[in-house]
Order: structure tokens, then sequence, then C-alpha cells
């Protein structure tokens, strides 16, 4: 039980809305062409979320939908941005692959110097894979962002990337299996089982007093979670995960995009982190 309270940050947010939200491929388990999805059902469920991050205090940017890219309200896959660099997203599905120019644009016209935008060389799903902790960027590969993107990114942000293994094709993403809870330290969740043994041991290593996930919660897309070092937003049905995030400090604060879980994702999926 930590009795120091947390406290969060403001944050800016790149998000975009699932206007043209359908499951039509599939190219993760959770996804299902056949079952229908309730679009105004999702809309309302995303406009919860980008609301209740402003209630919060924090800055919600918003990036165009295209009516050809179904996938594209998971904007977390675009881009990773740390101090204030961003480097596009090369995805691994032709499915989705107009959607990193998409983001490319977007940072180009909203004021990031050239310099500071980079189109990747190596296939990366942006903040699917990359999850930002004070010391570290950790990086999921095994289903869709390539090794060879680790080293890219370690070289552009000039911060020790250390790979992960994931070994689960329904925690396809980094961001499916762990979560950083306070990035102002080293402070994550995670799904040891998403993990090969090697990335366990260098997970165990790292976060010896990590939140460990059960098989329940995981299930529920629970990791799929934004801390912003005090609120951690994570979808309503993990509820396993609420009493120890309290007693670890942290105030959570259940969502329901049971709607865009059908497309494989929830609430960090639809949240990108634009790091000044
Ligand atoms: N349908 C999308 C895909 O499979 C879901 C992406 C979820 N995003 C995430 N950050 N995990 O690519």
């Amino acid at each position: 039980m930590r009795t120091t309270p947390r406290t969060s940050s403001p944050r800016r947010y790149l998000m975009c809305p699932p206007t043209h939200f359908t499951v039509t491929y599939s190219i993760n388990p959770w996804m299902d062409p056949t079952k229908p999805v309730d679009l105004p059902l999702a809309l309302a469920q995303w406009e919860d979320l980008r609301d209740r991050y402003r209630a919060l205090g924090h800055t919600v940017e918003l990036l165009a939908p295209d009516p050809a890219l179904p996938d594209m309200v998971f904007a977390a896959n675009g881009a990773t941005v740390v101090e204030g660099r961003v480097l596009g997203a090369k995805f691994a599905h032709a499915e989705r692959t107009a959607e990193a120019g998409a983001h490319l644009a977007w940072f180009r016209g909203n004021g990031w110097a050239a310099d500071d935008v980079r189109a990747p060389e190596h296939v990366n799903e942006g903040e699917g894979d990359f999850a930002v902790t004070a010391s570290w960027i950790l990086a999921g590969r095994g289903f869709r962002s390539s090794p060879l993107s680790h080293d890219e990114a370690q070289e552009f942000f000039g911060r020790p990337v250390i790979g992960l293994e994931l070994v689960d094709p329904r925690y396809y993403h980094l961001d499916t299996a762990l979560c950083v809870l306070d990035d102002a330290g080293d402070e994550v969740m995670y799904y040891p089982d998403a993990f090969s043994p090697g990335s366990r041991a260098v997970l165990a290593r790292l976060f010896p007093d990590a939140l460990i996930a059960t098989a329940e919660d995981a299930a529920a897309l629970g990791l799929n979670a934004v801390s912003d070092g005090r609120n951690v937003l994570l979808p309503q049905a993990a509820v396993g995960l609420f009493e120890p995030l309290r007693r670890r400090g942290f105030e959570p604060i259940g969502m329901d995009l049971g709607e865009l879980l059908k497309g494989g994702g929830s609430v960090k999926c639809c949240t990108q982190e634009l790091r000044p």
C-alpha cells in the first residue's frame, strides 16, 4: 500500500474519431468480419474517452479520419513521439499502409520541424510496439514491428531500446500486453505469458515491482491502458486490475470501448501521446 499521493502531469494526445470504423478484414485474432459493429455506439464510446482526457486537463488533438482506412481510429500505431521528435510508422499489413502518410502529414502540418519528423526505414507500428519509460524505450516484436526498427528507434531517439519478443497472437502489439504506469519513473504493469521466456526474464529484471496482470485481465485487454502518472484509463472489464492499481496510489478509471475491441484495440490503441 502506497501512502504518498501520485501526481498527474498534463498530456497531449492525438486521436482519430472512428467515423469510418468497421471490421471488414482480419489482421489479428480479435477481428471477426462476420460480427457487425455498432458504429454510433463506437463513436459514443470513443467520444467518452476523448472527453474524459479533456476533463482530466489533457489536450486532445484530432486527426481527420479517412473512409478508406477503417483502423485509423487506432491512432497509437501511426507514430512515436519522444521529446518532440517523431518517428513515423511503417505498417506490417497492406490494409493499414496508408495511415502512416496521414500521420506524417499531420505532424508536418501542425508545427513540427521537418528535421524532427522522420519516415522510418523499417516496419514499426508506432506506440503499438514502442512504450516509453523514464530510462528506456520498450519495443515489441514478433508479430508486427521488425527487430530492425528497434535499432532505428534507438539511433533516432538516442535512448536505450529494449527489445521484447511477443509470442501470443492475441497480444500482437506490445501495448496489448504491457502498460507504462509512471513514465517519470520506470513503473509498468504487464502480462508475462504474452512474452518469450527470455523477454519475461528481462522484464522481471528491469521491473521487479511490476504489477502482474492475470490471464483474465489481459484477455479483457486491461493492459491497453493510458496513465498520466496518477489516473489510469483502462477497459472497465479488467476488474482485477482496479484494486492493485489503487494500492499503488493510482486512480483507475474504467472505460467501455467494447465496439472498438472488435478491431482488437482499446484505450491505448486509440491514443497516441505527443511527448514534449
Ligand atoms: N485492427 C488493428 C490492427 O490489428 C488494431 C490496432 C490496435 N492498436 C494497438 N495500438 N494495439 O492493426
